[in-house]
C-alpha cells in the first residue's frame, strides 16, 4: 500500500475512534413505563435483572461492564450486588428514600447516589389521605359488601368521621407538607413531629412522638427511614389508643410491625392504611382477616404521570453523570 493511502486509513480509523462511543451498560432492577425504558434504551446499553432466570449466571456475563444501577426506592441496591460491579459510577434511585442503599459505602468508591425529589410528593400525600379516608370511613369493606351480593344481608358498623379530626403527622418533610396541606382541607387540626420544630407553619409541633400520638385521631408517618430505627413502637400504638388511626406511606421498617398486628387484632388501635411493610412484598398473613385494616402494594408514587416524571430525572441524572458532571439530584456528591 502507498504511503498516502496508509496516512489517509490511519486518518480515518482515527476519527471513527473518536466519534464511535463506548456502549454504557446499565442495569435496571425493576422495570420502569415504556417511555422511559425506550429513551434508557435508545442511548444505554440495557440489562434488565429482573427478567433474569438464572442470577448468579446473569451477573457473572455482565457484571464486568454495568456503571450505572436504576433501581427504586424500596429494592435500593445491596451491599453484596455494589460490590461485585467494578464499574460502577451512579445508582439512580427513582425514588426518594436511599435508606435501601449504603451511602457510605457508595461514596467511598465515588459512585454517585441519586434520587427524584419533588416529583412524587402530591402521589404519596394523595395516597396518605386515600388511606385515612378508606380507614375511617371503611371504604374498603363497604366495596366488600357490594360486591359480594351482601349489601342489606351483612351489617356494616358505622364508619368514623374524617372532617375535623385531629392528624399527627410524623417527619414535616416535603411529604408531610402535602399531607398537612390535603388536611387542613377537611378542617383537620394538624399536629406534628419530627428533629425540630419548624418556624411559621401554623401546626402544632410536639417533640414527643408517643405524646404526638396520643394527642391524635390519626397518626401518619411520613418519615425517612435512613436511621433505620423502629420509631412506631407498642407504646405509640398504645398511646394513640382504641380510637385512633395509623396510617404508614413511608417504609414499614420504621414501625414494630408485630405490635401493630397485634393492635389492629385487639383493637387497641381503631385501624390502619398500610401502604408498606417491612419486608415487602410479604405482608403479616394475620392482616389479610382484619377489616379495620386497609391494605396496599406499596403504590403511593405508582401513577403514570409520576413514573414518568421520576424517569425523566433518573435520566438526567444518568446523562450528566456519563457527560463528566455531577448528576443534578445527587445526594452524596
Ligand atoms: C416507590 C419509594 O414506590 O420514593 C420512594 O422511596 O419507595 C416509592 O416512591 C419506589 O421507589 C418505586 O420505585
Amino acid at each position: 500500500m502507498e504511503e498516502k493511502q496508509l496516512a489517509r486509513r490511519h486518518r480515518i480509523n482515527r476519527a471513527e475512534k473518536e466519534t464511535v462511543s463506548v456502549p454504557i451498560h446499565i442495569l435496571l432492577t425493576q422495570p420502569v413505563p415504556t417511555a422511559i425504558d425506550a429513551s434508557l434504551a435508545a442511548k444505554y446499553v440495557i440489562h434488565r435483572l429482573y427478567e433474569a432466570r438464572d442470577i448468579d449466571a446473569f451477573l457473572t456475563e455482565v457484571s464486568g461492564k454495568i456503571r450505572a444501577v436504576v433501581t427504586g426506592g424500596a429494592k435500593g441496591l445491596s451491599n453484596e450486588l455494589m460490590d461485585c460491579l467494578p464499574a460502577l459510577e451512579i445508582i439512580a434511585i427513582s425514588g426518594i428514600g436511599t435508606d435501601a442503599v449504603d451511602l457510605k459505602r457508595a461514596s467511598a468508591r465515588g459512585i454517585h447516589v441519586t434520587t427524584t425529589p419533588g416529583v412524587l410528593t402530591d402521589d404519596v400525600a394523595d395516597m396518605a389521605l386515600g388511606l385515612l379516608i378508606m380507614a375511617l370511613r371503611g371504604l374498603a369493606t363497604g366495596d366488600r359488601i357490594v360486591r359480594n351480593g351482601q349489601w342489606g344481608k351483612t351489617a356494616q358498623p358505622l364508619a368514623s368521621k374524617v372532617t375535623g379530626k385531629r392528624i399527627g403527622i410524623v417527619g414535616l418533610g416535603r411529604v408531610g407538607h402535602a399531607i398537612a396541606q390535603r388536611a387542613k382541607a377537611f378542617s383537620m387540626p394538624v399536629l406534628y413531629t419530627d428533629r425540630q420544630e419548624q418556624s411559621g407553619t401554623g401546626y402544632t409541633f410536639i417533640a414527643s412522638l408517643t405524646e404526638l400520638a396520643r394527642q391524635s385521631d390519626v397518626l401518619v408517618l411520613a418519615a425517612s427511614a435512613d436511621d433505620g430505627q423502629v420509631i412506631i413502637s407498642a407504646d405509640v400504638l398504645e398511646a394513640l389508643g382504641p380510637q385512633g388511626y395509623f396510617i404508614n406511606v413511608a417504609r414499614g421498617k420504621l414501625v414494630d410491625e408485630p405490635a401493630l398486628v397485634r393492635a389492629l387484632a385487639g383493637k387497641t388501635i381503631a385501624g390502619a392504611g398500610l401502604d408498606v411493610f417491612a419486608d415487602e412484598p410479604h405482608v403479616p398473613p394475620a392482616l389479610y382477616a382484619l377489616e379495620n385494616v386497609v391494605l396496599q402494594p406499596h403504590r403511593a408514587s405508582a401513577t403514570e404521570e409520576t413514573r414518568i416524571s421520576m424517569g425523566e430525572i433518573v435520566i438526567e441524572n444518568l446523562d450528566a453523570c456519563f457527560a463528566g458532571k455531577r448528576p443534578p439530584t445527587s445526594v452524596n456528591t
